[in-house]
């Protein structure tokens, strides 16, 4: 009797707490279009995110510019720092070796980002500028170091007359080390200057020189990303109006680039940076390249002449703003002039004489208040008269609601900007709740542009609880296509030893790539954009939040299939009919192939140790003659694909 209970009460505790449910997608019309573009990444050189991550450079302060020039050196023997002469005019500094023979030698070691990573046989290439004083020939030798102090991979070079003449050789790693450093040293008497002294993997995304890291490139394509917002974000806006960030600068030889500061060189809570700048060496030729790399839409962000709102109150005068307009209307000659244009030329010069048919262009981050307003009209009144084709967005401040969002939309309405630029950092709660933010927006204003979200909790781990809340406020972007016409998620890539910020998309060391559940959230949508929404409901009522759960639908008119998203944000299993109506031809035993991100501890994250706790998984089940089941897992996301006969 004991026994048959027991057995009764686990089979009641077995059954889901809902009843079943009965979705309903219609595809017999479409509702919206979706953009192709929608789903993209958002890059800022935030967490060592440019220098020390994405840009394979694994020098720090290779030309010595940085405010204590031997910040990330260990200088040994005669070495000093001068400005005389210098190599490159806009990064003069350069340092001036002595070989006297008298003590333990002369040289440096360079310590790169938190240790420099090497792989057992794998290849760096090592360069640097010289010029030896006396016109003589000099033998330097190099070396790649271990965490262990021990000797893992050489090479030598041999710097001859009194000019400055760049110098380079290949050194092969014997060992595979995340935290080595490099180190080089005169093995000849006699003075010779340095400068740019610079080391990358052979090996970066395409083989590019100058070139980026190939793991974490690998990760953003994989993505599939639409879109591509850069370079900020805060960066661009600078601590003061002198570090806004000057695209400008970031273009033309690598060397020559003046260096910025860093605005993410501390955080709120006063962790200090001191070594964290913006070489540009990922600059804006590299990000339009890496964007069409890709296969994602350029979105660059420029300055409107505000400082970051919340470390200042600089600003230019609104009459003084034509040189910062100029930068703008520079920018997209840039992008895609022709080569015989000033900037057109630029570009040409560097590689590329296609244009990179730029079609977006942000004025400002997070700006707020009547001075944003004041200083967007002139830069849209000169935009919109010499590049009517080119999208501008405006932006609605730093959160999604409250006073100066309020105060905002209403004049970006009346400028009539084409995007408006929302950012989302908000508890899971908030994204839940918001899924149907969009419902009821306005259509016959500007597009909205999530450009900033995440779902921040109390720790602020990359969980899946806070990944499928976003999943959740997804669906909310998708059923509302029609308006929300591009979302990327933020930031994009944090260092595991560097960070200023979490949550981030992607993390990473020297070594290794961390993809993190709210990234697998992002590619589910990247690799199912379709191209029209469907409607999609629950028992004759909107679906959102019923028993928590949240849906989207759209059709991939290409390919004829049907794309069902579903996020069950309970605990709970649920057991859902999803119909199709409107079929012409029954779809009796067509593959459902079903992409689901899942575990039963929505507090799990991926890390270095085990960076595959939360990953999707692939299945796939019948269909029956107009539709299929689904049984849906707690705390899961599921992405569900259906080719049909219409
Ligand atoms: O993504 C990090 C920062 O968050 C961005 O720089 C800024 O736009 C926002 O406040």
């Amino acid at each position: 009797m004991k026994f048959r209970a027991i057995i009764f009460l686990m089979a009641i505790c077995s059954q889901s707490l809902f009843a079943q449910k009965h979705f309903e997608v219609d595809v017999s019309k479409t509702v919206a279009e979706v953009q192709p573009d929608m789903y993209g990444v958002f890059f800022e050189d935030i967490n060592f995110g440019a220098d020390g991550g994405l840009y394979a450079e694994l020098i720090k302060n290779r030309s010595f510019e940085f405010d204590q020039p031997f910040v990330g050196w260990l200088p040994f023997g005669n070495v000093d720092v001068k400005n005389d002469n210098p190599c490159f005019d806009r990064n003069p500094n350069y340092v001036r070796l002595n070989e006297t023979g008298l003590r333990r030698g002369t040289g440096l070691e360079n310590e790169g980002f938190r240790g420099i990573g090497f792989k057992k046989n794998d290849s760096y290439r090592f360069s640097f500028y010289a010029r030896s004083l006396d016109g003589g020939e000099k033998k330097f030798g190099i070396e790649l170091v271990s965490s262990g102090e021990e000797v893992i991979g050489r090479g030598e070079l041999l710097v001859s007359g009194n000019n400055w003449e760049k110098y380079e050789c290949i050194i092969k790693s014997n060992a595979t080390d995340a935290k080595g450093k490099v180190r080089l040293f005169l093995k000849t008497a006699g003075e010779v200057d340095l400068d740019h002294i610079s080391m990358f993997p052979t090996e970066t995304w395409l083989n590019r020189e100058n070139g980026l890291r190939k793991d974490l490139v690998e990760a953003l394509y994989e993505l599939n990303p639409g879109v591509f917002r850069f370079p900020g974000g805060c960066i661009i806006e600078g601590n003061t109006l002198e570090t806004r960030y000057l695209w400008k600068n970031s273009v033309g030889p690598v060397e020559n680039r003046p260096l910025n500061e860093n605005r993410w060189n501390y955080t709120f809570k006063h962790r200090f940076f001191p070594d964290y700048y913006q070489t540009y060496g990922l600059g804006f030729y590299e990000y339009f390249l890496l964007s069409e790399d890709l296969g994602a839409e350029p979105l660059p962000v420029i300055s409107c002449g505000l400082a970051c709102q919340y470390e200042s109150e600089e600003c230019v005068h609104v009459d003084d703003l034509e040189p910062y307009i100029e930068d703008a209307v520079d920018l997209i000659e840039f992008a895609n002039g022709p080569v015989d244009s000033e900037w057109g030329k630029v570009r040409a010069e560097m590689g590329h004489p296609e244009p990179f048919n730029l079609k977006y262009l942000a004025i400002g981050n997070e700006q707020w208040g009547e001075g944003y307003v004041e200083r967007l009209i002139p830069f849209m009144e000169v935009l919109r008269e010499k590049y009517p084709e080119i999208k501008i967005i405006g932006t609605a401040g730093p959160a999604p609601d409250g006073e100066n969002f309020d105060f905002l939309w209403p004049k970006m309405t009346e400028l009539k900007v084409d995007l408006v630029d929302e950012h989302y950092y908000r508890s899971p709660e908030w994204f839940l709740a918001n899924a149907e933010r969009y419902d009821s927006y306005d259509r016959n204003g500007p597009k909205v542009f999530a450009g900033e979200f995440a779902s921040h909790h109390k720790t602020r781990d990359n969980n899946l609880r806070a990944a499928i809340s976003e999943a959740a406020f997804m669906t909310g972007l998708e059923r509302n296509a029609d308006i929300v016409q591009l979302a990327t998620y933020a930031p994009l890539f944090a260092h595991y030893d560097a960070w200023q910020w979490k949550p981030d998309m992607i993390w990473f060391d020297n070594l290794q790539v961390v993809r993190t559940p709210n990234y697998y959230v992002q590619q589910m949508y990247g690799h199912n954009t379709g191209t029209n929404v469907l409607s999609i409901i629950a028992d004759g009522a909107n679906i959102t939040g019923q028993d928590s759960l949240y849906a989207s639908a759209v059709i991939d008119e290409n390919t004829s299939e049907v794309i069902v998203k579903v996020v069950n944000a309970s605990d709970e299993v649920q057991d859902i009919n999803i119909d199709l109506k409107g079929l012409k031809k029954s779809i009796e035993k067509a593959e459902v192939k079903i992409t689901c991100l899942h575990s039963n501890q929505p507090e799990a994250i991926n890390t270095r140790e085990a960076p595959n706790t939360l990953v999707p998984t692939h299945s796939s089940v019948w269909a029956s003659e107009s539709g299929f089941k689904l049984k849906a897992l707690g705390n899961a996301f599921y992405v569900c694909r259906v080719k049909i006969k219409n």
